[in-house]
């Protein structure tokens, strides 16, 4: 088991990660003062159907427990489904206290984050990711959103949760592409701490294998990293948090033109990692040998996506303006610059985007 505190002052949380750390949520709900507080749950049909029966055995001092579906995909962080859930929260709500429960990956964790953080101008909630992806990444930091359809996460805000819940137990029932899509935010994580990538490296032909005990470290590592980003940098407002953002220009782009359907958030983010590593090669900045060990790592776990579809370089291109990223109306791009460091860059010549696009495109 692994307990990493996120130190935000007032706002402060743990993430707890282990096998059977799920069984210690309701004594920590009571130390959260949660107790006399009425928990909804928000889901989709899936995750319900694998968990809900074992989750609600999990709420021992909780004598109602309400479940919300919403649609499994993408499709659920969108302004309908928002309203819909909304609507259903009030319903429950009338006047007693509740706080909400994210039992998912990130699309369940993101949205459940926003409706906490404007359902009353802000109610307590706790996130108990489910897919690899969550626990290493998007349940970690309060960045919450639901996507409009010029871009992905264009509503949102940053709102804490009160606790992560890391249950590895969960990961046993992830698909084998599911597992991969969380191995995009990791090697994105090991880009940014040499060490991880070292780690992934020596273990490339069993580290997917979510039994293995490296699991365990890989997770925590990922969260230790982004706890201490996201101390420093809470509101990605000081030029550190951003970090965490490599891949995600290009990637976000490729969702965008992909309409979210066919390929995954880690999948889109691997062909970011691979067109921004490209990019950072052409301008100078990271070494052939750096970018090469970039695309190998992220080829050999097969993490781009699986579609063959091809698909317009210009439409890619034409989401790029929407990135939150760009300031004053200039581009603005993390790139790696070694294996253990980024580079933020700006006012990219465009027709290095494009043929950088082209050229990773190359390893579908
Ligand atoms: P997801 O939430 O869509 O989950 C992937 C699939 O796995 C779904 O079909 C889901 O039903 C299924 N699933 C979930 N848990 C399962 C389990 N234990 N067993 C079997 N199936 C299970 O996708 P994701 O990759 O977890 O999250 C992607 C989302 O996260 C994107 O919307 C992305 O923008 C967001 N994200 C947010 C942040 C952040 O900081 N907030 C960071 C990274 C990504
Ligand atoms: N996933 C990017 C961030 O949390 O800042």
């Amino acid at each position: 088991m692994a307990k990493i505190n996120v130190n935000l002052g007032l706002c402060s949380y743990d993430i707890i990660i282990g096998e059977n750390v799920i069984s210690s949520l309701s004594n920590r709900l009571e130390k959260l003062h949660l107790s006399k507080y009425q928990p909804v749950v928000v889901t989709n049909e899936v995750i319900y159907k694998l968990y809900g029966n074992f989750l609600k055995k999990q709420f021992k001092s909780h004598s109602q427990l309400s479940f919300i579906k919403v649609p499994d995909s993408e499709k659920a962080k969108s302004w309908q489904v928002l309203f819909n859930v909304l609507k259903t929260i009030v319903s429950f709500d009338k006047g007693k206290n509740i706080f909400l429960v994210a039992l998912g990956g990130g699309v369940v964790g993101d949205l459940t984050g926003f409706v906490a953080a404007i359902y009353k101008r802000g109610i307590p909630y706790i996130q108990l990711p489910t897919t690899l992806l969550a626990q290493v990444d998007s349940g970690i930091g309060g960045k919450v959103a639901v996507d409009l359809s010029w871009g992905k996460n264009l509503i949102g805000a940053f709102y804490q949760p009160k606790i992560v819940i890391s249950e590895i137990g969960f990961l046993n029932t992830l698909p084998t592409r599911e597992i991969r899509n969380g191995f995009s935010e990791i090697i994105k994580c090991g880009i940014i701490d040499g060490e991880l990538f070292s780690l992934l490296e020596a273990n490339r032909s069993s580290i997917l294998d979510v039994s293995s005990p490296k699991m365990l470290k890989i997770i925590k590592k990922c969260a230790q990293l982004k706890a201490a980003i996201v101390e420093k940098d809470e509101f990605d407002s000081k030029d550190i948090r951003i970090a965490l953002n490599l891949g995600h220009t290009i990637g976000h782009a490729m969702e965008s033109a992909f309409k979210y359907a066919m390929i995954t958030h880690g999948e889109g983010i691997a062909l970011g990692l691979i067109a921004e590593s490209i990019i950072s090669n052409k301008i100078g900045i990271l070494s052939r040998k750096n970018l090469d060990r970039i695309i190998s790592l992220i080829v050999d776990l097969k993490c781009l996506p699986i579609v063959r579809k091809t698909i317009k370089i210009a439409d890619i291109v034409s989401y790029l303006p929407y990135d939150k990223k760009n300031k004053f109306g200039q581009s603005r791009l993390v790139v790696p610059s070694k294996i253990g460091g980024v580079k933020i860059v700006t006012g990219l010549d465009e027709k290095i985007i494009e043929s950088s696009i082209k050229d990773a495109l190359e390893y579908l």
